[in-house]
């Protein structure tokens, strides 16, 4: 941990009263040095109000109030805007409902030692899904294929969740100008990441399915990614034409 410098572990939130303060607890527990910054989008549910609680009594554990529901893209942004503003090392992503495991987040750091991103993923081997909807996973497992088709590169997962970034990572790819809003923040950052030449190992993780509250998922969200994913497919495969890429 401590050759990893500062860590903050970003949690976007958006109606996860029920799953906040166990996550919180299992992150604490499990890296006791991080510090964990909650991003929540004005939840209806309280989720805030809960998180201001536990920030009040815990000094490792801070929270970023946004005004309203703008997509787990633009809560990161802002989470990871507010821990390089305040000189943290690396900058870890976890849902809040338990799916990502705090009990593996150890060895994702350990990982990041020689690389400058580390993603948790389901697809490689030793890698999991615990309880998750067949559509679920048919999803999953066809946008990945899509990915490492359309973009080109070799990553099996991703638009997985479960990541830490060196914070000079972030600083090379560039956030300011991020603008996917929903799930496909995750290959969108994958991408910056490749298309920079930095490295990036996958650690395998058992992803579990929440047992309370509702995901999130939805065919904005599914649109969104397919959409941008297009794009960015499409314009990659101009540029080699045109001779502007090699690779
Ligand atoms: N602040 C904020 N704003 N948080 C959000 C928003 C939003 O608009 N939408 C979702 N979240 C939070 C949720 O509260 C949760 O903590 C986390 O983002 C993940 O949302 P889920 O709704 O639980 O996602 P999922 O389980 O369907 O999807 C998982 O798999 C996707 C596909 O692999 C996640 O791991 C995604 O990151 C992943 O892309
Ligand atoms: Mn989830």
């Amino acid at each position: 941990m401590s050759d990893c410098g500062r860590v903050l572990v970003v949690i976007p939130t958006y109606n996860e009263r029920e799953n906040l303060e166990i996550i919180i607890h299992r992150v604490r527990v499990a890296v006791p040095a991080a510090e964990v910054l909650v991003a929540d989008d004005a939840s209806p549910d309280g989720t805030g109000e809960i998180a201001d609680r536990i920030a009040a009594e815990d000094g490792q554990v801070h929270v970023l109030h946004r005004a309203g529901k703008e997509g787990l893209g633009a809560a990161y942004v802002a989470g990871f805007g507010w821990g390089l503003e305040r000189g943290f090392d690396v900058l870890v992503e976890m849902d809040a409902d338990g799916s990502h495991q705090p009990e593996e987040l150890p060895r994702l750091l350990s990982a990041l030692q020689d690389n400058d991103l580390v993603i948790g993923s389901r697809w490689v081997r030793g890698g999991q899904v615990e309880n998750w909807p067949k559509n679920r996973e048919v999803l999953s497992r066809g946008a990945n294929t899509y990915a490492r088709l359309m973009l080109g590169i070799s990553v099996r997962d991703s638009t997985g969740g479960f990541r830490a970034y060196r914070a000079t990572t972030l600083q090379k790819i560039g956030i300011d100008d991020v603008t996917s809003q929903g799930y496909c923040f995750q290959v969108d950052l994958t991408l910056r990441t490749v298309r920079h030449d930095l490295r990036i190992a996958e650690v395998p993780i058992t992803f579990v399915e929440r047992t309370r509250g509702n995901s999130k998922m939805s065919r904005a969200i599914m649109w969104e990614a397919f959409r941008r994913l297009t794009g960015w497919g499409l314009a990659y495969r101009l540029d080699r034409l045109t001779g502007r890429r090699h690779v």
